[in-house]
């Protein structure tokens, strides 16, 4: 892998728009959800804009981790990223704690974020209503801000992600408009992107609920490095619907139209295709060919990321490269905030 030289369109440039996201290192692998909600498109955005990848070590703080799992996620997040598409001559790939001006941006918006505005947020709102306040940590209730340093360093034009992250961009957008408004126009607004069609991918066994390392069982969610055939295995098993047939309707078929939605996106197969196609044909029949559409897919993805596991030194190496190309950016966005609130930077 060589890693220095800039692409054609990169050499030839004006600066494209940019696009940033990041993913927790939550767990040991990604999942369906993870990849055909957000990580696809990552992956496809790097073609036209400029791209800022991360994972998201400090977010995962917020909630209690093995540091021995967590160091081992660290590593196999890269890896996985760079096995489905991600390149690291293209993205700058790198790990949100290396880059400083994250924490550092985030004091300054939480000096600007209301509190009754961070108390809103879902997943404070959530966990603090099922195991009390004192459940959830500070950094819990600090989460979306540093969710929005992490996009508004970079300034980017896109910020792809799932469904359930719409709430935290519009927070973001808010924050941004706050301080342009309260300052001077520093931060242009960042737009979510979001696949209609993928941008929810829901739970193989309660097909109403999200797909989630959090909260589905082992058997409601695909993870992209379990076993090809314990993978078969759960989509074989997946609930369906009543009504034994093949067709997409969300509300009234959940069960098959998620497995459409994930048959559709693996294969490029548009669902009124694969709905033709099995017209008058059970849910035995489609599952058995979903399955090994999964299997074909996750295989090849595996073993990339094992190969890429066997050195690390490597790995290191590509995210000390892109944190240095973050941190370029990120540094100088964050100077001219600090100028603009009025604290006065060290004279050498
Ligand atoms: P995280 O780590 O939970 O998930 C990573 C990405 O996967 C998407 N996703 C889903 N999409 C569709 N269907 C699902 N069932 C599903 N489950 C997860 C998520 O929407 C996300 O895009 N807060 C973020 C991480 C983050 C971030 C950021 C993202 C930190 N800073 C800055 C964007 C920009 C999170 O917890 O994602």
């Amino acid at each position: 892998m060589s890693h220095q030289t800039p692409t054609a369109a990169q050499a030839a440039g004006p600066a494209r728009p940019r696009v940033l996201s990041g993913i927790q290192a939550t767990a040991d692998s990604f999942h369906f959800g993870n990849y055909l909600g957000a990580l696809r498109q990552w992956v496809d955005l790097q073609e036209d804009y400029q791209p800022f990848f991360f994972i998201a070590d400090l977010h995962a703080l917020t909630v209690p981790q093995d540091p021995k799992a967590l160091r081992e996620r660290f590593y196999r997040c890269a890896a996985q990223l760079i096995a489905m598409g991600i390149d690291p001559d293209r993205s700058a790939l790198f790990v949100q704690s290396h880059v400083p001006e994250h924490t550092q941006l985030t004091w300054v918006l939480e000096c600007i974020t209301g509190f009754g505005e961070a108390r809103r947020m879902t997943q404070f709102k959530d966990k603090s209503a099922k195991e009390g306040e004192s459940a959830a940590s500070v950094g819990l209730f600090a989460y979306p801000i540093l969710q929005a340093a992490d996009i508004l360093l970079y300034r980017p034009k896109y910020v792809p992600v799932g469904e359930d992250q719409r709430q935290h961009l519009e927070l973001t957008r808010d924050l941004a408009q706050r301080f342009n408004h309260r300052y001077k126009k520093t931060f242009p607004l960042p737009e979510p992107y979001i696949l209609k069609s993928t941008g929810r991918i829901t739970d193989l066994q309660n097909p109403t609920a999200k797909m989630s390392k959090t909260n589905s069982s082992a058997s409601g969610i695909v993870e992209m490095l379990d076993e090809p055939k314990v993978s078969a295995k759960k989509i074989r098993s997946a609930v369906t619907d009543s009504q034994a047939q093949v067709r997409y309707d969300d509300e009234g078929q959940p069960g098959i139209s998620n497995l459409l939605t994930i048959y559709s996106a693996l294969t490029g197969t548009k669902v009124a295709d694969l709905e033709q196609q099995y017209a008058g044909k059970g849910y035995g029949d489609f599952k058995g060919d979903l399955a090994e559409v999964v299997v074909d897919f996750v295989t090849p993805f595996r073993d990339r990321t094992n190969e890429l596991l066997d050195d690390r030194a490597e790995l290191d190496g590509v995210l000390r490269r892109g944190a240095e190309q973050a941190r370029e950016v990120a540094s100088r966005t964050l100077a001219e905030v600090y100028d603009r609130v009025g604290l006065v930077r060290p004279t050498l």
